[in-house]
């Protein structure tokens, strides 16, 4: 057993172990970032290991890790060799069965990265694919003939600009990628793809994982007629296809052989009723897909709550939204929102009818500055979301050793925007997380409860959450001005503000007439009756 220190506050009360991923709040982590343990300037398993307790300490009920396999890294590990291993950068086989064994046992679950859209050029499917066109493999990815005047076969896109069809002189043919040239797409069209990576599904589930986020996973179908997408809808080729449910109906079947396990989505679309399309009806297709309309909209309380409502009113029954602002791929949201959002973001993101993601640091309000432009690394200009995690005040921020140059540079607010700074602060963002996740996590309105909107302007959103007797006012204020709240009609008697973003308002009571601070959030419950109190 890893003997940890007793640096952060032991474990908060989680919620209920069967409902991990339907009640509680669950973590990003990108490993290259997180942690070095090896001090190689690139983050690793035993680095997550190392920071359990911290994980522990913020009371979240599960983790996803970006991918963790052996990877070319062309596209930081999204460009799989080999999807039965570990990159010897984060570890090995055995680190990884101890992360999830420690994890485990402290009431985490462990959700990895799943690439079903396409590997590296340098898998041995890919590599025995492009051997010769009668190759057994060959049809595991899509080969299509030059076209009339020798170029590519159409004008697909590539989302990391150019052609999304190289060609592979040796045999005469161009293959698809969706991505990078190293990044070849597989053909979900052949049922042994589905085979495959479904014994790869099971390779995690039978050493213990409990879900798959599964990558691009609405753009597994292409068009079979490889039609030239219109200039106004680059994706035209890939969307709407109706296939896509079929697929994702596999994965969710072989999810389905083992217990209490989930499938969320990277459903990277902006339009609500096509996302919630990937829920199927409710019980055949993702357990989650993550809401990019609502990310992605900005910070505005009309828009948000438009998709919010619209979510609600579409999804199947049953069925959970799911919410995150940022992750590895989008600019951090302080950066989209402003700074003033970063405490009011969090206090929303975790009061939300669904299930919310936090990507690692934002907890800590890593801003995500891009890194100056002889340190960019990534093919989609990703860095500024990537840069490593912020521990304390030392060089490098405790990310990695002080004589080691780090994978990417840490950002320049590392001195004031750290762990060790913002644990001993109770008005620091950290201590705000973890209050409203330790709140969240004891309140039935807000982990299952119903959504009524009170009152909605473009910087100002008040509503209720409720779950049987349970109910809690929701108030978030955008603007740079006080906000006047009438309450009375929603509440005959005083509230008490539960959580707020500025910490000297909890435990206040605030009558029917209220008024919400600049730039501020905050949770309150009714004022218990002398009776029951
Ligand atoms: C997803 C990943 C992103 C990656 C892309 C290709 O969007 O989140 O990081 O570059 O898929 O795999």
């Amino acid at each position: 057993m890893q003997n940890r220190s007793n640096e952060y506050r032991m474990s908060r009360p989680q919620t209920e172990p069967d409902l991990w991923w339907q009640e509680g709040v669950l973590y990003q982590i990108y490993p290259r970032s997180f942690f070095d343990s090896s001090g190689d300037g690139v983050g690793d398993l035993a680095g997550i290991i190392s920071k359990i307790d911290y994980l522990s300490s913020l009371g979240i009920s599960g983790i996803w890790l970006s991918p963790i396999y052996p990877s070319p890294m062309k596209d930081f590990g999204y460009d799989i060799s080999d999807y039965l291993d570990v990159d010897p950068t984060f570890g090995d086989l055995s680190t990884f069965d101890r992360l999830l064994s420690e994890l485990h046992s402290c009431g985490i679950k462990l959700i990895m990265d799943l690439v079903p859209n396409h590997t590296s050029d340098r898998h041995e499917w890919f590599i025995e694919a492009s051997s010769s066109i009668t190759s057994p493999k060959r049809n595991f990815y899509i080969w299509a003939d030059p076209g009339p005047d020798g170029g590519p076969p159409n004008n697909w896109k590539a989302s990391f600009g150019g052609s999304a069809w190289t060609y592979h002189e040796p045999t005469g043919q161009y293959y698809l990628h969706s991505f990078l040239p190293e990044q070849p797409d597989l053909n979900w069209r052949n049922p042994e793809v589905a085979d495959a990576i479904r014994d790869v599904m099971r390779f995690w589930f039978d050493r213990g994982v409990d879900g798959f986020r599964i990558d691009v996973v609405h753009m597994l179908a292409k068009d079979p007629e490889l039609k030239d997408d219109p200039p106004d809808n680059p994706f035209a080729h890939v969307l709407s296809r109706p296939e896509v449910h079929d697929y994702v109906r596999l994965l969710r079947a072989t999810a389905d052989e083992y217990e209490g396990r989930m499938l969320v989505g990277e459903t990277f679309v902006l339009d609500v009723d096509y996302l919630l399309e990937f829920y199927g009806n409710g019980a055949d297709e993702l357990h989650l897909a993550f809401n990019f309309p609502f990310a992605l909209c900005g910070w505005n309380a009309r828009y948000m709550a438009k998709i919010l409502e619209r979510t609600l009113e579409k999804i199947p029954a049953g069925a959970r939204p799911c919410f995150m602002f940022s992750n590895h791929d989008l600019p951090r949201h302080p950066r989209r929102f402003g700074e003033a959002s970063i405490k009011p973001a969090a206090v929303l993101l975790l009061s939300l009818p669904g299930t919310p993601f936090v990507y690692m640091g934002e907890e800590i309000g890593m801003t995500g500055k891009t890194p100056p432009k002889e340190r960019l690394l990534d093919p989609g200009g990703r860095d500024g979301a990537r840069t490593p995690f912020q521990w304390n005040r030392s060089p490098n921020a405790g990310f990695c050793p002080p004589d080691i140059e780090p994978w990417l540079p840490v950002s320049d607010d590392y001195e004031s925007v750290n762990v060790e700074v913002e644990e001993t602060d109770p008005s620091s963002t950290l201590s705000l997380y973890r209050r409203m996740i330790s709140y969240r996590n004891g309140s039935a309105a807000l982990k299952r409860g119903s959504y009524s909107p009170l009152r909605i302007e473009d910087k100002l959103w008040v509503f209720t959450r409720k779950a049987d007797d349970d109910e809690v006012l929701v108030a978030v204020n955008m603007s740079d001005e006080p906000a006047d709240v009438d309450l009375s009609s929603a509440f005959a008697n005083p509230l008490r503000v539960a959580v707020s973003s500025l910490r000297e308002l909890e435990g206040s009571v605030i009558s029917q007439d209220i008024q919400i601070p600049p730039n501020s959030a905050l949770v309150a419950e009714p004022v218990a009756s002398e009776a029951s109190s």
